[in-house]
């Protein structure tokens, strides 16, 4: 696959994208967002690929959407143009796990972005924000509700209202992170957590996904039921079958095409 905006690299099972237009630190455009969306799908549907890492470079993560593209926009072109509704959103239909990786800026956009991905791992160079408001407008991709669902809403009013930047450590301590590497190993390490997940059975990992985003979505007893839904229908899978014999028989469980 060729892109003007992405990269794309293959690691076994795991296919990673990264985000890559250097001279604007990664400013998300039309252009970039209709090529995430069409890797994503494209991974998303290939049986060799298990999950998903979405990153940027060592610098940036990406440090919002395109200013100089929105600085002239009109009501017409947002409103009616679906703006963000349009090409950012491809990302929350992927049913495989998205890892987002950020090493240096997430800002705006950029952190709205990574708050799309199934979890975050951080380098101890990044640095997560909202400054939409020193720009004039409100964030646009999610960043007053998911922020404050990650990180509660002390801490989100604080970063949204301010546009104070948080370091690795403080996202981490607030939940807005899973793990913090060395800047260095930070995609070395994130390979082996993708690998180690790319090992499981896909289609356990998928259901996993699916019952926790539900968790956002509904009441407890609902979002219980819809887990004991995928649990029960486990039984009638390989991935069961060869997940409880190979305990049984002490053997490495083989979930290939599973
Ligand atoms: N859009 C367009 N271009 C951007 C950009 C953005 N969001 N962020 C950086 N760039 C460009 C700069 O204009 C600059 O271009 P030139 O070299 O052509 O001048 C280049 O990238 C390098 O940037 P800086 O010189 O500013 O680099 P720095 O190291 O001094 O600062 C930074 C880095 C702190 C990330 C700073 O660039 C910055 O504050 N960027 C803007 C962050 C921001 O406000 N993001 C929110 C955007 S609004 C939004 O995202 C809406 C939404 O919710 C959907």
């Amino acid at each position: 696959m060729e892109y003007a905006d992405l990269l794309i690299e293959n690691h076994g099972k795991v296919a990673v994208i990264r985000l890559n237009r250097p001279k604007a630190m990664n400013a998300l455009n039309d252009n970039m967002m209709n090529e995430l969306g069409d890797a994503l799908y494209k991974f998303d549907a290939d049986s060799a690929v298990n999950v998903i890492v979405l990153t940027g470079s060592e610098k940036v993560f990406a440090a919002g959407a395109d200013i100089a593209a929105m600085a002239n926009y009109t009501y017409a072109d947002t409103y009616p143009g679906n703006y963000i509704g349009r090409n950012w959103e491809h990302i929350l239909n992927v049913r495989k796990p998205v890892i987002g990786v950020v090493a240096g800026y997430a800002l705006g956009g950029g952190c709205e972005l990574a708050m799309m991905c199934d979890f975050l791992i951080a380098a101890d160079s990044a640095k997560f924000g909202q400054p939409e408001i020193k720009v004039g407008v409100t964030p646009g991709a999610g960043g007053t509700q998911r922020l404050p669902r990650t990180i509660g809403k002390a801490k989100a009013m604080d970063m949204l209202l301010t546009s104070r930047m948080i370091d690795a450590a403080e996202a981490e301590r607030t939940g807005l992170v899973s793990r913090i590497f060395p800047a260095e190993s930070l995609m070395e390490e994130a390979l082996n957590v993708a690998n180690t997940i790319a090992e499981m059975p896909v289609s356990v990992a998928m259901a996993i996904k699916d019952s926790v985003n539900r968790a956002f979505e509904t009441t407890l007893t609902e979002g219980v039921r819809y887990e004991r839904r995928f649990f029960h229908a486990a039984f009638g899978t390989p991935a069961q079958k060869e997940g409880m014999s190979a305990f049984l028989a002490k053997r490495k469980a083989n979930f290939e095409g599973m």
